[in-house]
């Protein structure tokens, strides 16, 4: 258990179905750019995509993921959204110490996926459960609306 896809990768992971998904993602195949925050489905720092779903990966049993698809952000910049979303978060300097950022931009792809044109409240439902430590929470917003204006006019790069 399980056989899922991993970053376009079909694998197959002989580990317990109720191991954490986000300890697979580190420990084992050695994706450690999603991090390991509560452990608790209450910081996102560990949010990955499942399906094109932004869930948290550290309560997300190996079960969950059998025939899925999982994506981490080793892998967003695959995406037409990712990239928008990462040139929008590097032009507007989001980063602060950066720990909390894999999380926040997997989240913030996965609203703008769905919602490509969100507005204030569509984005606070989709984010606030991104905690930054840093306090970047104003350059993230930015940043994602950003990427929805270039979403919403290609010609303006990636
Ligand atoms: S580490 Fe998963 S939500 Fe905090
Ligand atoms: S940038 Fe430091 S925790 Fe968010």
């Amino acid at each position: 258990m399980p056989n899922f896809t991993l970053n376009g990768q079909p694998t197959a992971l002989d580990l317990p179905a109720d191991m954490p998904l986000l300890w697979a993602l580190r420990d084992v195949a050695g994706l450690t750019g999603t991090k390991f925050g509560c452990g608790i489905g209450a910081c996102g720092a560990c949010t990955v995509h499942l399906d094109g779903q932004a869930v948290r990966s550290c309560i997300t049993p190996l079960s969950a993921v059998e025939g899925k698809r999982v994506v981490t952000i080793e892998r967003i910049d695959q995406d037409p959204v990712g990239r928008r979303v990462q040139a929008a978060w590097r032009e507007l300097d989001v980063v602060q110490c950066g720990y909390c950022q894999s999380g926040q931009v997997m989240s913030a792809c996965a609203l703008l996926r769905a919602n490509p044109a969100p507005d204030d409240a569509a984005i606070e439902g989709a984010m606030s459960g991104n905690l930054c430590r840093c306090g970047t929470y104003q350059r993230i917003r930015a940043a994602i609306k950003l990427a929805a204006s270039q979403i919403a006019t290609p010609s303006r790069g990636a």
